[in-house]
């Protein structure tokens, strides 16, 4: 019955050297029939037995060939129904057609014509039924031009799990990622009709049931169920997403049906969604490797242009969780955290461009120097620039030294015409840099660093981002004996605080 290619016809006449006589003509291997000279037997049969195709006479006595064909419609939507009848008229054939029959014989007629409509109905069938398959193919082209975008996996699963449930009929639908070597659930997604059936679909402990494969086949199990009343078959499919022989994860489906059946093109369906998910792992984890290699380069670039003065090492990574810690407090979500984590790495890749001698000098630089130092965050998008990678970074650059009066460079921007991504880590940048120990000085207390603050808010700074950030501090989040290697009070904070209100 699963994954089955067996066609089973169903012959009713009430005539029976007419039900052997077809019986005969259609003998095939893959053609299961059930013949019956009893309309109401049949109609029995319709009920409780998968049927594919009816060859029925249109009068049988008290009974007539529309009941057979109205029972079929209601149980096996999908059914190819032929009629035959003695005595044609053409209102009976229009209304019989209009009914959903697939065709109309005429008694007598010869086999080869009910031969060859047999085919031709089953033909139309396997086109019907194809549908569904080619329907899962778009589906699938859907998925894998998401996926070449490099984006949301999460996304990506639930389109998979929604696209399993729609095409296999399916009333709940998971799959869960694993880590194929601690087999540690990574993450998962499911689409259930009812809410207790995802933790049935999302249960881990069907991996044991591939422990010892390298089969990317499906494991099918059957059972009777009573559900809303009636006796079903619910079928549970285990379909294993494999990556080089390797498990990375199981799809899990549960389908109550009549019978249990499920067409070999709803397995292909099957395949090639996890086909689909198998290879969006695999593209995931490599963009996560490529991503990861391309931050470690240019974190390298970072520490490379920091050890050119010894006094600034530290400041990017210092920098970067500072501004983690403001972000945490604005509530950004993973994806906003992981880009400011690049951005605040990269801020001043363009420094790569200034030389030693301007970027240590202790005293004041010219005009010509000041020129060349100032125009580091435009030197830095052109470094950037063509890498898609790095987009999310453009904001920091471009912007970590606009002013909220507008005075800052490289573009003039004024308040929040400066991108957020801007003002948050011009504050923490600024902070950090009076913190730090320098060549000529050391660094300075954390009551100076946020009294700069204070004074700068609303004029360098955004205030919204001083005082969010202030309130990190005062919560003690920032950790100054593990990041200045120095203790700081924070009760300095208080009195600020006070100033900072009665400045307002
Ligand atoms: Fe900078």
């Amino acid at each position: 019955m699963i994954g089955d290619s067996t066609i089973h016809v169903l012959i009713v006449d009430d005539e029976e050297h007419i039900c052997n006589i077809i019986s005969e003509a259609l003998k095939a291997d893959n053609f299961q029939l059930s013949v019956f000279n009893c309309p109401k037997m049949a109609l029995e049969h319709i009920k409780n037995n998968p049927i594919d195709l009816v060859i029925t006479d249109l009068v049988m006595g008290e009974h007539s060939g529309e009941q057979i064909l109205e029972t079929t419609i209601e149980r096996h939507p999908d059914a190819m129904i032929i009629l035959m009848t003695a005595h044609p008229t053409v209102q009976a054939a229009i209304s019989i057609l209009k009914k959903g029959a697939y065709d109309f014989m005429v008694k007598p007629f010869k086999l080869d014509l009910l031969k060859s409509t047999v085919k031709r109905a089953i033909e139309h069938q396997k086109i019907l039924r194809d549908n569904v398959r080619l329907r899962g193919q778009v589906d699938f082209l859907k998925i894998a031009n998401a996926d070449a975008a490099g984006i949301d996996i999460d996304h990506f699963l639930n389109m998979v799990v929604e696209s399993c449930k729609k095409e296999l009929g399916a009333v709940a639908a998971g799959i869960f990622e694993i880590a194929p070597k601690t087999r540690e659930v990574l993450r998962f997604a499911s689409a259930c009709d009812r809410e207790e059936l995802e933790e049935v679909v999302l249960d881990e402990s069907v991996l044991n049931k591939f422990a010892r494969t390298k089969s990317s086949k499906p494991v099918i199990e059957a059972k009777r169920i009573m559900h809303d009343g009636e006796s079903k078959i619910e079928l549970a499919i285990l379909q294993p997403v494999f990556i080089r022989r390797t498990l990375h994860g199981v799809i899990n489906l549960r389908i109550i049906s009549q019978f249990g059946r499920i067409t070999p093109g709803q397995l292909d369906v099957l395949t090639i969604l996890s086909n689909a998910a198998a290879s969006a792992m695999s593209n995931h984890k490599l963009y996560q490797d490529v991503q990861r290699s391309y931050l470690e380069a240019i974190r390298g670039l970072a520490n490379a242009i920091e050890a050119r003065d010894r006094y600034t090492a530290g400041h990017t990574d210092r920098v970067t969780r500072l501004a983690e810690m403001v972000a945490h407090a604005l509530d950004w979500d993973d994806h906003q955290v992981m880009c400011l984590q690049m951005g605040c790495t990269l801020h001043d890749i363009g420094k790569i461009g200034v030389p030693d001698s301007i970027l240590n000098k202790q005293s004041a630089l010219t005009d010509e120097e000041r020129k060349k130092m100032i125009s580091h965050p435009e030197v830095g998008l052109r470094i950037i620039r063509g890498i898609d990678l790095f987009k999310p970074a453009i904001p920091y650059i471009r912007s970590h030294h606009e002013r909220w009066d507008g005075k800052g460079y490289p573009k003039k921007l004024k308040g929040v015409e400066i991108p957020i991504e801007g003002r948050l880590l011009s504050v923490v940048d600024t902070f950090d840099a009076i913190l730090s120990d320098r060549p000529y000085r050391k660094g300075a207390s954390l009551a100076v660093a946020v009294g700069e603050l204070v004074k700068y808010r609303g004029i360098q700074f955004d205030p919204n981002i001083v005082d969010v950030f202030l309130g990190v501090i005062r919560r003690g989040e920032v950790n100054f004996e593990e990041m200045y290697g120095r203790s700081e009070d924070i009760s300095c904070l208080d009195e600020i605080v006070v100033t900072e209100k009665a400045s307002v």
